[in-house]
């Protein structure tokens, strides 16, 4: 194959295929006419050079280790705002004026309540069910509850539908939790800020006062912010692809938040957790080191490496700080799985294996840690996570719903099976 200028000759036929250049980053090729043109496809497995949309949302640069929302650094994003802010950004393009912040508040605050009869739902699970499967099920249920919602071609009914995914994760989320434990469902309550009312419906009993901790309401913000969105990752491309069928906006991110369990991707803050906890000790990190080395071994560094990062996760960075913060705080200082996580940080980035193949800590590797110092049990570490890229999922569907150009997703794929053959019947096999 050779290529000039964007025109590619394969096996003697010349395609025209354009280079389209976005407004940073790297350049792409617009590959829709080879097929046509020369009967091929391309393959790539894990889309690992593919570009899957055009997009206007989020920026990574993996090298550098950037993250930028709507063109604002992450950094800013989570240091000067709250997590509504930036779901206004990420839903509407611009940071909120003082007047669109106050709607947008009120407007996510009065659809926080979900259907009583969900509660009826919810006494269908059993006790001892993972908190995310309840999500799956609970997200998908929506589209049963709010038939007023569901018509895609109408964009009133797909905002109304964005604000109850955005306003009615958490309290979802905070039933899940509270079926879980036995304990009775916490309504929300319209004078806390996002996080408080989401700390109150999970800490909170009907037989005693609560106040949310506003240092931990804070945390658990900026965990909101962190996770908000992150391009076309696994989850985000599985909604984008229920979604390009017309699928409803509760259906496509209740796809979302099934691939968002696997611990390959939100998972494994979960993960994360439970590897430090199995490590124990300071003594046995070295023999964990060497499994994760070990190329017979299936054992990987949970919260390390990132497709996209090839750098410090810049969402790292800021966790690391929450967590200390979280943790004094709670006046946490020994914590012994905080000893394993801060040893192992510093022996993976210094080894030459992590050095050479460019793994470093990434943002689940510490929200484990505060999540279980907030008091979170781990199985719920991956719906928080959900709760937060809600807005992301959202964001990217709209884009993909509002994009003129936009047709069904549909991947081809290289054929390795069987050729035609003929069928046998069951006596003669
Ligand atoms: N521990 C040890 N070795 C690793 C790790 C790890 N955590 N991650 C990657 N490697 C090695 C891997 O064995 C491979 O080595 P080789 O080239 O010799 O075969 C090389 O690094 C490249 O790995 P890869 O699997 O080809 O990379 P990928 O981009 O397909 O995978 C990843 C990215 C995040 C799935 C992977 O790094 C991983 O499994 N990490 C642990 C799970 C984790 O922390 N996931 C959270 C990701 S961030 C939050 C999110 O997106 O949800």
């Amino acid at each position: 194959m050779t290529v000039q200028n964007g025109t590619f000759t394969i096996d003697s036929k010349t395609v025209d295929m354009p280079v389209k250049e976005g407004s940073i980053g790297p350049a792409v090729v617009d590959i829709a006419a080879l097929y046509k043109n020369t009967g091929m496809f391309t393959y790539d497995p894990g889309f690992t050079s593919t570009a899957s949309c055009e997009s206007k949302i989020t920026y990574i640069d993996g090298d550098k280790g950037v993250l930028l929302h709507r063109g604002y650094p992450i950094e800013q994003l989570a240091e000067n705002g709250d997590f509504l802010e930036t779901c206004h950004l990420l839903l509407h393009g611009e940071l909120p004026t003082p007047a669109e912040k106050v709607d947008f508040d009120h407007r996510v605050t009065r659809h926080t309540m979900v259907h009583e009869q969900m509660m009826r739902f919810f006494q269908g699970f059993r006790r001892d069910a993972h908190p995310m499967a309840i999500m799956v099920a609970s997200v998908g249920a929506m589209a049963a509850f709010y038939h007023d919602s569901t018509d895609i071609s109408d964009p009133h009914q797909r905002m109304v539908a964005s604000m109850r995914m955005i306003a009615k994760m958490p309290t979802l989320a905070a039933m899940a939790y509270k079926y879980s434990i036995g304990q009775p469902f916490v309504y929300p309550k319209n004078d806390l800020d996002y996080a408080a009312n989401f700390l109150n419906m999970c800490f909170s009993v009907p037989c005693e006062d609560y106040k949310a901790n506003p240092v931990l309401a804070r945390a658990l913000d900026k965990i909101f912010i962190l996770h908000a969105d992150h391009e076309q990752n696994a989850s985000t491309s599985t909604v984008r692809l229920a979604g390009s069928s017309g699928a409803n906006p509760f259906a496509c991110i209740a796809a979302g938040v099934a691939c968002l369990w696997g611990p390959a991707h939100g998972g494994a803050n979960e993960a994360a957790l439970k590897m430090l906890e199995e490590i124990g000790s300071v003594e046995r990190i070295p023999e964990y080191i060497a499994r994760a080395k070990d190329k017979n071994d299936p054992f990987r560094l949970m919260g390390f490496g990132h497709r996209v990062y090839k750098n410090y996760d810049p969402r790292a960075r800021i966790m690391q700080k929450t967590t200390h913060e979280v943790l004094q705080e709670l006046g946490i200082k020994d914590d012994p799985l905080l000893d394993v996580a801060m040893e192992l940080e510093r022996i993976a980035l210094s080894d030459p294996y992590f050095i050479e193949k460019k793994l470093y800590p990434n943002i689940d590797f510490y929200s484990g840690i505060t999540l279980k110092a907030m008091g979170f049990p781990t199985s719920m570490f991956t719906v928080l996570f959900a709760v937060a890229r809600t807005v992301g999922w959202i964001a990217q569907w709209k884009e993909m719903i509002e994009d003129p150009a936009q047709k069904i997703g549909r991947p081809r794929q290289l054929y390795t099976g069987a050729p035609q053959r003929d069928y046998v019947p069951m006596i003669k096999r």
